[in-house]
């Protein structure tokens, strides 16, 4: 049994999360997660609300809002929407809590006894009007190299360039139109990345096991040279500076991407301590997942994240734990997605373009949304969501070869037997050859898992499902009922067999359907079949003559032409 520690990029508070989000952390890491725990590992599977910086102080205006109250009420909403995706979360915690504060400081604090902090002051857009500085993003004016008017203070967009908030013609504040802009000094504290930088090249070399995605990301900026990072902000909505650690940064807050990825430990803190008597236990709990001298050295640390995500995993947040000085446990396999798009273009909330994680779960159950976007997942490219191949994704290989196949032979076994396994009859040859490729597909299966290779699992287990129906085809259960009840028996049984390893496998990509599915052959024993290469010996131990057998009626319905017409037309389906 080995531990497993899991987390996925902490998605932002300001609002629910699209179909594009969920499949580029979230949902891999549950899919991964699941399989750890079913093949009978020690998993910790750990996120949490991302809620400082801007974006989030907007947000809760634009709601009419006080800050925190806005993100507790968002917070809510996400972990709500989680669990009714199946998201088996230990801990779902958020960044604003009291463990991450204190987690946020205590870096700091590290950080600036190492020698890898220092102060400098900077010139800031100050807002009278608004009271308050304003981030580069939120000054808009006309943009100095090709004169578009709504050019933003960290770069045009119209041209590309890389500007300065005080070098746009006419700045004025995106919050409320003020034009009377003041740049004001302001120190801030900076994280000395560029002393740190051959430190973490000499530790993504190490990892030579990471995908090309990540490790390309991941030079490119290691060879542009890692620049030093100011790690405050001008705000009130963050986690505060401690003035007795950095009085020159007194009443700033820290960078939201600063303490955002500490939420990772933060979180990890909320779970201790919620399973803890008291504080030593807790602390010593907490360790044992992220203190390599304090138990976590056989922990396996793996971290799922959109592609823009990467940088942020494999430099500033590793920069943070290695400059530290202390045995905290850095990434061991960090997985990154490239886009799905709606359509070819981009989700986009402001636009209402694509599908929300609220919206799809009226339309359907989670599982048919997992399957679909962990089988087409954005792994080597970025992918298109489109209603014509989730259409095809649900009607062809949810309804059409798992559906079918345990409908079938749950019809016919009743129909013939009663709703028991039924008895007599021995394996032959077919049963033999089923069972070596089953053994086989399986075992592929399984290997894609481990390796984190989504669409390819997926792919391994529809071609593990279809060996059921090609099986009752070879057979032919409805014919041989005639002639040959002992024969009729056996081929049952065995795709009864079967019909249990699906639910075992299918667990981690389908959980509710797999749950339903093991219904069937629940005989009130705790006997849970381990999913690793012997799996399809254990469901045979299993499921034996005579048990009951109750069937669990249709898993999947297939999809109506003109209701997925009807779900182009509401979401806006054409290019
Ligand atoms: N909220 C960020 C995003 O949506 C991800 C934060 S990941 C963390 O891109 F590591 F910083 F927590
Ligand atoms: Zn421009």
């Amino acid at each position: 049994m080995a531990r497993h520690l899991i987390t996925s990029a902490l998605p932002y508070i300001n609002g629910v999360k699209h179909l594009g989000n969920l499949v580029g952390s979230m949902l891999p890491a549950d899919v991964y997660a699941r399989y750890l725990r079913s093949a009978g590992h020690d998993v910790l599977a750990i996120c949490a609300t991302d809620e400082h910086g801007t974006p989030a102080e907007l947000a809760a205006a634009g709601a009419g809002m006080p800050v925190a109250e806005y993100c507790a009420a968002q917070h809510e909403v996400q972990k709500d929407l989680g669990e009714r995706f199946g998201l088996s979360w230990d801990w779902f915690g958020r960044t604003s809590r009291p463990q991450n504060h204190h987690l946020t400081d205590h870096f700091a604090r590290r950080l600036r006894d190492e020698g890898f902090t220092e102060i400098r002051t900077t010139e800031q857009v100050f807002s009278p009007t608004d009271g308050r500085f304003l981030p580069d993003r939120y000054v808009i004016g006309t943009c100095p190299n090709c004169g578009y008017d709504r050019a933003r203070g960290d770069q045009c967009e119209n041209c590309g360039k890389q500007l300065d908030p005080t070098e746009l013609v006419d700045p004025r504040s995106a919050v409320s139109g003020a034009t009377d802009l003041e740049v004001r000094d302001s120190a801030h504290v900076f994280l000395r990345q560029s002393a740190l930088a051959e430190r973490i090249r000499s530790w993504v070399d190490t990892k030579d096991d990471w995908p090309h995605l990540t490790r390309s990301i991941a030079y490119k900026w290691l060879d542009e040279g890692l620049q030093d990072r100011g790690i405050t902000r001008d705000l009130s909505w963050g986690i505060p500076v401690d003035p007795d650690d950095f009085p020159a940064a007194a009443g700033k807050v820290w960078y939201v991407w600063f303490d955002a990825p500490i939420g990772y430990l933060g979180a990890t803190r909320e779970w201790a301590d919620e399973r803890s008597a008291d504080d030593a236990g807790a602390e010593e709990l907490f360790d044992s997942w992220w203190r390599t001298g304090r138990g976590a050295e056989d922990v396996t640390y793996t971290q799922f994240m959109g592609k823009d995500n990467v940088p942020f995993h494999t430099l500033s947040f590793p920069a943070t734990i290695l400059g530290s000085g202390e045995d905290w446990k850095l990434v061991d396999r960090l997985k990154s997605f490239n886009w799905l798009t709606y359509y070819g273009g981009k989700f986009s909330t402001t636009d209402r373009r694509g599908v929300f994680m609220g919206e799809a779960l009226e339309l359907l159950p989670a599982d048919y949304w997992r399957w679909y976007l962990m089988a087409n997942a954005p792994e080597s490219d970025d992918t298109s969501f489109t209603w014509e191949l989730f259409g095809d994704a649900v009607n062809k290989e949810l309804v059409g070869t798992l559906g079918n196949f345990v409908n079938r032979t749950t019809t016919q076994v009743v129909r013939h037997f009663g709703e028991v396994v039924p008895a007599g009859g021995e394996p032959e040859g077919p049963e033999a050859e089923l069972a070596a490729r089953v053994d086989e597909r399986l075992a592929q299966y399984l290997g894609f898992l481990s390796d984190l290779e989504f669409r390819k699992a997926a792919g391994a287990l529809r071609a593990l499902w279809a060996e059921g129906n090609v099986y009752l085809e070879q057979r032919e259960p409805w014919k041989t009922v005639k002639v040959d009840t002992d024969r009729t028996a056996c081929t049952l049984r065995t795709a009864l067999v079967l019909a249990r390893l699906f639910a075992l496998a299918s667990e981690p990509f389908l959980p509710d359907s797999a749950r339903r599915l093991a219904a069937a052959f629940d005989r009130g024993l705790e006997e849970v079949p381990v999913l690793d290469g012997s799996a399809r010996a254990a469901c045979e131990a299993l499921v034996r003559p005579g048990d009951p057998v109750t069937p669990p009626g249709l898993l999947f319905r297939k999809l109506a032409p003109e209701e997925l017409d009807a779900w182009v037309e509401r979401f806006g389906g054409v290019a």
